[in-house]
């Protein structure tokens, strides 16, 4: 046997795995601890610290060429990250995705080419009404990543369930997920319809978008 074609190019990643198998037959996936706590922690301040640097803009409905801000929409904050200018929070964060996306273009040859996240505050009695990730002049967004960065010890009273509807023999389904420190969900942008339930304490995530083109 000629050794030159045992060579493992890649290692198999069982976390990636899941995630594979569970967009592909639920549309979504959720994963605890993606990220570490301590990865969390590092993130948790760098929000904090862009907060008090940085204008955070109020986040607006459409792409960035058709903005209009609709309070009654959404009223949450964001600030878009910069790959080429990161800090140390930042750089582990994106080589998590990078890892990530790599993964999937290897094994599923999802042809994933750009990605875009911001960091995203809902203040308190703010949140995002049902809505679908795509627009309609803009159908790259191929998957929606959220990350959420909120102290341990997240209560259901305060609220800022994620509501994913899904569709389930016909019949709509709603799928809650409380925003959990380390906790990622994973959903297909131009399919799964979701929301954010008014948040009663501040809540902070990072959200973003893998992209086809
Ligand atoms: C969004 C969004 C969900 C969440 O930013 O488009 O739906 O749980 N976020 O923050
Ligand atoms: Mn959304």
């Amino acid at each position: 046997m000629n050794h030159l074609f045992e060579a493992i190019d890649f290692v198999e990643n069982s976390l990636y795995e899941q995630i594979i198998t569970d967009i592909g037959t639920q549309q979504f996936s959720i994963v605890e601890n993606f990220f570490t706590a301590e990865e969390v922690a590092v993130l948790r301040q760098s929000i904090q610290e862009k907060h008090e640097e940085h204008s955070f803009k109020k986040a607006a409905i459409g792409n960035r060429l058709n903005e209009t801000i609709i309070k009654s929409i959404r009223g949450d904050v964001i600030l878009w990250m910069d790959e080429s200018d990161v800090n140390a929070a930042e750089a582990l964060f994106f080589k998590k995705i990078n890892d990530l996306v790599s993964y999937l273009n290897r094994t599923c040859f999802l042809g994933i080419l750009h990605k875009e996240f911001h960091y995203a505050i809902y203040p308190k009695d703010t949140f995002y009404k049902k809505h679908i990730d795509t627009f309609q002049n803009d159908d790259r967004r191929k998957l929606s990543f959220v990350c959420y960065l909120n102290e341990d010890g997240w209560l259901p009273e305060n609220g800022g369930e994620l509501v994913l509807y899904l569709n389930e023999n016909g019949e709509e389904v709603e799928k809650v997920i409380y925003p959990f420190p380390g906790r990622v969900v994973i959903f297909e942008s131009q399919i799964i319809e979701h929301e954010v339930k008014p948040v009663n304490t501040e809540r902070l995530s990072i959200t973003g978008w893998l992209k086809t083109r």
